[in-house]
């Protein structure tokens, strides 16, 4: 715990960011993450969403400026050290050079790539070596530069060696985005606006216990919707039908219900009594919600809201019924609470937004977040997708598009690719 608390304050301190000095005419190796959501048409490999691309060119720009040569190294995928065409990043170079106007060549040599100014590798998972972060593999990496940046904050919770092994070879330096990230995502846990409003939601309650149970210290008020609603709801003893709970899986030892249970517990006589707010527990889940016997169902007939601190009488046909969304009552409330927050972070849509049925819920929060006048930090792919197609997407003050590794961030882990960048104190 102590050596915990004590790695978290380091990665709070300054990381080492790039300067022009640094790699003025050097060859620098930039692992950058180029992860991004690709779809086919007509044929055609198109890129979804070019936010991580987008990230990447102020540090591009940073070294085009000082002269260097730049070998761009990325993942895409899980392709488990075999070659998978459909994951080669060679669409994602045409992308660079066609949309973002960058002098950029693909290349597929590892041992002597031609350094034009900008040259993107092949994926960096066709090697096994990457993911196992072999020494062998990591020198080979740093063979090819005289300086490793790192701009793949989204990538940092792995410990591959593109992200750490490389770092015992070069000198080693944090990107602009991967510093802003870091810098903002540490402002949250340790300065924040108060009252800071935290809001999760989704599906999966393992990728977020770490951050849920070190931002529950920090935040004024926790608002819990979507699937892992389902767990506090359990852990108190309501019905939650056939609605879906993750189960606790071998690795990770978890039972997600004690796990609630747990937090319910430690943060119940924390009262919120700021101006004119009741009182109220720190945690807060869903007092009612929609409910539907699936989630693709297209008849609003279906639909029924619970109320669940009166409507608990067992009625049959309720047994079919799954938690799809918070309810009208929850939605009202957590609205209330919001517009009166002064930093909120958003992680996790509130039910199956996708379902114009159930997606209520989520668009509720998105325009009360954003209408709100607070510091707003929205966090994770499933909720930028939700915010963009609700068009809220351009009106939070930061957007990071680092989910697993955020999560970490904010659960108080140093991140093994951060920690080769902090500057000693
Ligand atoms: C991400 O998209 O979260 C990062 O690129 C990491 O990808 P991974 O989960 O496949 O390691």
């Amino acid at each position: 715990m102590l050596r915990q608390k004590r790695d978290y304050d380091a990665a709070m301190q300054r990381l080492r960011t790039v300067t022009k000095k640094d790699v003025a005419g050097k060859r620098v190796l930039v692992r950058v993450d180029f992860n991004v959501p690709l779809e086919k048409s007509g044929g055609v490999v198109q890129v979804r969403d070019d936010r991580r691309l987008r990230a990447a060119l102020p540090t591009i720009k940073l070294l085009q400026e000082a002269g260097a040569k730049i070998i761009l190294i990325s993942h895409l995928g899980r392709p488990k050290g075999a070659i998978v065409p459909e994951l080669s990043l060679e669409p994602i170079a045409q992308y660079l050079k066609k949309k973002l106007n960058l002098p950029v060549t693909f290349s597929t040599n590892y041992d002597e790539p031609k350094l034009d100014t900008i040259v993107l590798l092949e994926n960096l998972r066709f090697y096994e070596g990457e993911t196992t972060n072999d020494a062998g593999f990591a020198k080979k990496l740093a063979g090819l530069a005289d300086v490793y940046v790192n701009e793949a904050f989204s990538n940092s919770h792995r410990n591959h060696a593109s992200m750490v092994g490389v770092t015992k070879y070069l000198p080693s330096f944090a990107g602009v985005a991967l510093t802003e990230e870091s810098n903002m995502l540490a402002s949250l846990t340790t300065e924040p606006k108060r009252p800071f409003v935290v809001v999760l939601g989704g599906a999966k309650i393992s990728d977020k216990v770490g951050a849920l149970t070190n931002l529950a210290n920090i935040a004024d008020l926790v608002l819990i919707g979507g699937a892992i609603a389902n767990n506090f709801l359990s852990a108190e003893g309501f019905e939650i039908y056939r609605s879906f709970v993750e189960e606790a899986s071998k690795k990770d030892a978890g039972d997600y219900v004690a796990v609630a249970r747990r937090l319910i517990d430690e943060h119940k006589t924390e009262k919120v009594l700021k101006d004119n707010y009741i009182p109220l527990p720190k945690l807060l889940y869903p007092i009612d919600v929609v409910a539907a016997p699936n989630l693709d169902t297209t008849d609003a007939d279906e639909l029924k809201t619970i109320d669940l601190s009166h409507d608990m009488a067992d009625k049959p046909e309720k047994t079919k019924l799954q938690y799809l969304d918070i309810g009208p009552k929850t939605k009202h409330l957590y609205s209330e609470l919001l517009a009166g927050a002064g930093t909120i972070f958003w992680n996790g849509p509130m039910g199956v937004w996708e379902n114009p049925l159930f997606s209520a819920g989520t668009q509720a929060i998105a325009r009360a977040i954003t209408t709100s006048r607070a510091t707003t930090v929205l966090g994770g792919g499933d909720t930028i997708a939700a915010a963009h197609h609700f068009h809220a997407e351009h009106k939070f003050s930061y957007i990071s598009a680092a989910g697993g590794a955020a999560l970490k961030f904010l659960g108080g882990e140093v991140l093994p690719g951060l920690k080769p960048l902090i500057i000693p104190s």
